[in-house]
């Protein structure tokens, strides 16, 4: 079973011998790059999911209101949570947070670690997902798909046929869904309690009233005219939409959802390492990169570790749902009192009780914690976790200590997590048993582990890594603040992030 790889390691030492030859003739057994050329072959691989799609720049109008948007905090119910309070372009794409904080925070524009909420626990159930391509993802949003495209078809993105949200029932397309799928997304963090909303905001309102209510505080009309004297949000919105129709009509909660749609199209960053090698430059990736790509593609029969299974494609996700049964770590979904099924809370199957959506892994190296509930600060933990997870979860702290946010501040992992975590075991168990898992148990040597992390690393684009390539995703002092409601965001230290 080791054979395989073995060769392949004798042929990447040969091949670093022959600068750059591609076969061993001998017998011929292949290279590393030979070997995961033929990988990417038979995937059918080009390296960029992006390809053939439209998508703006940041430059784009309404990308740029998009951008006001989502940094405003007028889009929460009380003013103190903007998307970006979540969703930090420095903090790639996400708030480095195992679990999230939005309402109520103690410092409003302290982002990442550091973050807190007056409570014992954060509030919000799940991990936040990165925003960075999002504009890929063709079938389901959210990490329980309840954002989903009912044509599903490649490339869309959700347009050209219907969506369903939740403000509708599975399987119904959403009439107020807007174009794509994260327009309709865009719609559902303003009406979350725990995100933006808050308690006290359009209390006895539905998710309709709340959105309205929005809309005239940013228009300036209605019965909210009065909340945010001085706006300027109309002269950008007749910019954006190059409109010159009344805020009535023009700054609706549709088109603002429209708008932070459109910034988050813009943020697609797919130019790693991995793209420029799948597109012929050998010297992209390291030996040990091009190894551990050998181990993620390779099934476990191949002496591999089989991640392709689910993290297929060019955007590395299937696109399903699957229980790998990562901790449960959060407050939940209120699933059987306080847990979180995933995406059985959405359709009631049985085998989909704990699965959650299949991430993308590009730019992997800046969106942790990893797993729904964040339960992982590293990749090695998350690998790691993949190959065993019931010896995972065995040497899992529940209580503090294993994780940044729960490091002794005075915030707690919920205290039934242990049990949780061991009922989505229990479920990938009896899912093995009977032919119904893909993620099988795999014994890996430690350099190939740390081959397949240095390869995990290989699938980021420089630019999220780097302030000065990100400054077009952040607002600058010179930038319009049409409310002066702009979340500013520092880290734990004070410095602007
Ligand atoms: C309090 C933190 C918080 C705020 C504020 C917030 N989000 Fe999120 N966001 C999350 C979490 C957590 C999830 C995952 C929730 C789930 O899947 O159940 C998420 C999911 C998403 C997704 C889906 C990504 C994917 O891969 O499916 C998008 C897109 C998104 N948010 C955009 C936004 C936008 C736009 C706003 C502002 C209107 C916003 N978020 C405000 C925390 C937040
Ligand atoms: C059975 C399908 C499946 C297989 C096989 C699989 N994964 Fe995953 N992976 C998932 C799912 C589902 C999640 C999300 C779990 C959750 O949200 O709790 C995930 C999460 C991850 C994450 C965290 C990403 C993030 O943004 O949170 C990484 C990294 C990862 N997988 C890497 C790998 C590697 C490396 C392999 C091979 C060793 C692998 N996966 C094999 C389904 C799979």
């Amino acid at each position: 079973m080791h054979t395989k790889i073995i060769v392949a390691l004798g042929a990447a030492a040969l091949l670093a011998a022959c600068d750059g030859v591609a076969t061993r003739g001998q017998g011929g057994e292949s290279s590393v790059d030979a070997a995961l050329h033929a990988e990417i072959q038979a995937r059918g691989l080009s390296g960029d999911p992006g390809a053939g799609r439209q998508l703006p720049g940041i430059d784009d109008p309404l990308a740029q209101l998009g951008m006001q948007l989502f940094f405003s905090k007028a889009l929460g119910g009380d003013s103190d949570a903007a998307c970006v309070s979540c969703h930090h372009p420095m903090l790639g794409g996400g708030d480095d947070l195992s679990l999230s904080i939005g309402v109520g925070a103690v410092d409003p524009d302290l982002l990442g670690p550091g973050r807190r909420h007056p409570g014992a626990q954060p509030t919000v159930p799940r991990n936040a997902p990165t925003t960075f391509n999002t504009a890929l993802w063709d079938q389901y949003l959210f990490l329980d798909g309840r954002v989903e495209s009912l044509g599903k078809e490649a490339g869309m993105a959700g347009r050209g046929s219907g969506i369903r949200t939740p403000d509708v029932a599975l399987g119904s397309a959403d009439p107020a869904a807007g174009i794509d799928l994260l327009a309709a997304q865009a719609r559902f963090p303003v009406t979350s309690m725990e995100e933006m909303r808050g308690e006290h905001f359009e209390a006895s309102g539905n998710n309709a009233d709340v959105r309205r209510h929005l809309a005239e505080r940013l228009g300036g009309y209605g019965n909210a005219q009065a909340e945010l004297p001085g706006s300027q949000w109309l002269t950008a919105f007749r910019a954006a939409f190059g409109s010159d129709e009344p805020a009535e009509s023009l700054i609706t909660y549709a088109n603002i959802a429209e708008a932070l749609a459109a910034y988050q199209r813009s943020q697609t960053f797919v130019a790693t390492p991995w793209r420029d090698y799948v597109q012929g430059d050998t010297s992209a990736l390291d030996d040990q990169q091009k190894r551990g790509a050998l181990v993620f593609f390779r099934a476990p029969e191949a002496g591999g570790a089989g991640c392709a299974s689910c993290h297929s494609g060019d955007f590395f996700t299937d696109e399903d749902f699957h229980n790998i049964a990562m901790p449960q770590i959060g407050p939940g979904k209120g699933d059987d009192v306080d847990g979180d099924f995933g995406r059985y809370r959405e359709t009631g199957i049985a085998a989909e009780r704990f699965a959650f959506r299949t991430p993308t892994l590009l730019n992997v190296a800046v969106t942790g914690p990893f797993g729904h509930a964040g339960a992982y600060d590293s990749l090695r933990e998350t690998v790691l976790h993949h190959l065993d997870a019931h010896s995972a979860v065995a040497a899992f702290h529940f209580g503090l200590g294993q994780l940044d946010q729960f490091d002794g501040n005075g915030e707690q992992i919920y205290p039934r997590a242990r049990a949780h975590t061991e009922a989505a075991l229990d479920h990938l168990q009896a899912a093995r048993g009977s032919g119904d898992s893909r993620l099988p148990v795999v014994t890996l040597a430690t350099r190939d582990v740390d081959a397949l992390v240095a390869f995990l690393e290989a699938l980021t684009d420089p630019c999220v890594l780097d302030r000065q390539c990100m400054t077009a995703w952040i607002p600058g002092d010179a930038s319009p603040d049409p409310d002066g409601q702009r979340l500013n965001a520092v880290n734990r230290f004070g410095d602007r992030l």
